[in-house]
């Protein structure tokens, strides 16, 4: 069978991708998945998070031999000088957070000095499907071990993300609910849809794309986060629904009607690459998550 791929995105930043993806692993993993976490972000936050909190050592002293850094410097150069060489990395590029119950990859903003994913993407890519599914092609060698694999991505659009979307079964949304969330999920699902379009429909290129990554990914739901207590949110949700819910993809279930509140136990929780403990909002949210798979 192997596992459900899902991404957690958006194109803005700071709406809690990193945070989630941390408690949706750890929920996963409680519950007796097998899960594997891969960060594309070239900020490298959640990387940061496990490998300090798994071994107390910085990213800068991890092995990049562990990093994805290391996969698509590989692969680059598999494609464009050695195209006689198999691929070799498997399970050797992954590592166990001990902590979590899960594994991971990292990626590394120190990865041969500055060779972070970003650079890899814009100087190294070519927007062709043998540099899109490096990725894939190195998941569907492990895919059998997992049950679930979350990606977290970046608020930025490269051939990276690109090939993480393609690749996905799934993809989630946290959202804030300020006055400018609702376009920005709205860009982004239009974006996964024409990526998905450009790539995998039509012509005869997109008929080996849609070979390679199948179907498009399918929105699992879109959530509130950074809930305050004190305010009136009545207003701005019904807006929000109201938009989304004039998507094709979506009724107003996409919207998961558990949310997560504003609460700094949850924030000092992550940096030490825990769930908290005094919070269960998102306990409660990866139950209803794990309900939709
Ligand atoms: N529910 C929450 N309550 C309190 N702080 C949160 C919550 N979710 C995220 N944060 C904090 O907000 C900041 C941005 O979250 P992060 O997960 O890094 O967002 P992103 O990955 O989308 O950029 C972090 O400092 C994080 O600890
Ligand atoms: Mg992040």
């Amino acid at each position: 069978m192997g596992a459900n791929i899902i991404f957690v995105g958006n194109y803005k930043g700071g709406v809690g991708k990193t945070t989630s993806v941390l408690n949706f692993a750890h929920y996963f993993s409680n519950a007796g998945k097998k899960v594997l976490a891969l960060d594309i972000d070239p900020q490298s936050s959640l990387s940061e998070i496990l490998v300090s909190n798994g071994k107390d050592r910085t990213l800068k002293e991890f092995p990049e031999d562990k990093t994805l850094n290391y996969l698509f410097d590989m692969e680059i150069m598999k494609i464009e000088e050695y195209p006689y060489i198999e691929q070799k990395l498997g399970g050797s590029l992954i590592s166990r957070y001990e902590k979590g119950g899960f594994d991971f990859v990292p990626s590394s903003l120190f990865y041969r000095g500055d060779m972070g994913l970003d650079a890899i993407a814009i100087k190294r890519m070519k927007d062709h499907i043998q540099y899109l599914s490096i990725l894939k092609n190195w998941v569907d060698t492990i895919i059998d071990r997992y049950d679930t694999i979350f990606i977290d991505c970046p608020p930025s659009d490269n051939l990276i993300t690109r090939s993480a979307f393609l690749m996905s079964d799934y993809y989630i949304i946290p959202t804030i609910l300020d006055g400018l969330s609702t376009n920005g999920v709205l860009h982004y699902i239009d974006t996964v849809n024409k990526i998905y379009l450009e790539y995998c429909e039509n012509g005869e290129d997109q008929r080996i794309a849609k070979y390679v990554f199948g179907k498009k990914p399918e929105l699992l739901a879109i959530f509130y986060n950074m809930i305050r207590g004190q305010v009136d949110y009545s207003t701005a949700k019904a807006d929000f629904e109201r938009e989304i819910c004039k998507l094709d993809e979506c009724d107003q279930n996409i919207i998961l009607n558990s949310e997560i509140n504003n609460y700094i136990d949850i924030a000092r929780s992550v940096q030490s690459g825990m769930v908290s403990i005094e919070k269960k909002d998102f306990e409660h949210l990866t139950a209803k998550i794990m309900e939709r798979l």
